[in-house]
């Protein structure tokens, strides 16, 4: 459903080219990253984004750092640094640790490397395909039930393709509820302040033709009261043992207004995304804190389109800049993964991905 692009992949040199997710949605531009210090970097800058995709692009800076290296020993360093380079989505760390633990005992490490980053994104994308499947399901059993022919989707941030190969988390559903015929609106959350949902949803619902609205973030419970949203999907960074989901800034706002209108409130995850470490979310999953500098500077073309930032506050107002929240597992309907629909419970996750 991605049609015509693709957040990554390896160009004919060998090297990783990703989409500039910075330029979106005024223009499109890609960027090639052939070092280990151009990864670590376009993960803190953003240029790549979205939990999968980091670990996406993770894996392939494991290959990229396997240039750089003589040992095994020394490739340990370069894996340190990109693990480190964003704290909340922990597809970051397990892709570093899970292409380390595969070049323990390689006798080629770029070969070898090479071959298992495409192996682990061809099993995202795989997980991607069940997602929207089992998503879809919902979809239909939701329109059965209130016997409707149209559904009303809110989504916060952005969790398609951009976000997880190769046809996201959260959008996965929405994209093949569309192939299967059905009549799909989307509310898309601009998601202050870097807006996600703004400018790469809504990008992505455009190219996909997906009917869709931007809405300011703090609608969606007004929309809510009023019967508006018949379901919402988000997607995660990090699930903890007990089914708290870390995810974008304000979701757990929304979860509040769902429960509180009785909305279903979905979850869509590859198993990539779960911490089985993290016993109690709320309390330990780490929030990443990004510069007051988001909060206080809006990013916009202007009418000869030329890209400018403009500040909106007091200049010496000082601000914070919290990238994510965790919203209880008590709040959450059910994780929509690959292995089928999971109720956001201790027992049932470690049934269904550890049994
Ligand atoms: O700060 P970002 O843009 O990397 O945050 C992205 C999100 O919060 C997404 O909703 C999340 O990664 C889920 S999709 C894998």
């Amino acid at each position: 459903m991605q049609g015509k692009y693709r957040a990554l992949w390896l160009n004919d040199e060998n090297f990783l080219e990703v989409i500039d997710q910075t330029k979106l949605p005024f223009s499109y531009e890609t960027k090639v990253l052939k070092t280990t210090d151009e990864i670590v970097e376009a993960i803190k800058d953003m240029t790549v984004r979205g939990a999968g995709v980091i670990g996406s692009v993770a894996a392939f800076g494991i290959y990229t750092a396997c240039m750089e290296v003589k040992s095994y020993e020394e490739l340990k360093e370069k894996a340190l640094l990109i693990r480190e380079s964003r704290p909340t989505a922990v597809n970051l760390m397990w892709a570093v640790d899970k292409m380390m633990e595969l070049l323990k005992e390689s006798s080629n490490l770029i070969l070898d490397a090479k071959k298992y980053a495409i192996e682990l994104n061809d099993e995202e994308a795989l997980e991607s395909q069940n997602i929207a499947k089992y998503g879809a399901d919902i979809i239909e059993d939701i329109l059965k039930q209130k016997n409707k022919t149209r559904i009303n989707i809110l989504t916060h941030c952005n969790a398609g393709w951009l976000a997880v190969i190769d046809e996201g988390t959260a959008l996965a559903p929405i994209y093949e509820a569309k192939k299967r015929g059905i009549d799909v609106h989307v509310w898309v959350d601009e998601t202050r302040p870097r807006n996600q949902g703004a400018s790469l949803t809504a990008w992505e619902l455009t190219q996909s033709g997906v009917n869709h609205t931007i809405i300011a973030d703090n609608t969606g419970g007004h929309l809510m009261q009023r019967g508006e949203v018949d379901m919402v999907i988000t997607g995660a960074d990090r699930v903890s043992a007990n089914g708290d989901v870390a995810n974008k800034i304000g979701t757990y706002l929304k979860a509040l207004a769902a429960f509180d209108n009785d909305v279903p409130f979905y979850v869509a995850i590859p198993a990539s995304t779960f911490d089985f470490d993290i016993k109690d979310g709320v309390k330990e999953i780490p929030i990443e804190l990004r510069s007051e500098d988001e909060v206080k500077y809006m990013r916009g073309v202007d009418s000869d389109g030329v890209v400018r930032e403009v500040l909106i506050t007091p200049k010496d107002s000082p601000a914070i800049n919290y990238g994510f929240d965790v919203t209880p597992a008590r709040l959450i309907t059910g994780l929509i993964t690959d292995k089928g629909v999971c109720k956001a419970d201790l027992e049932e996750i470690e049934k269904k991905f550890r049994g």
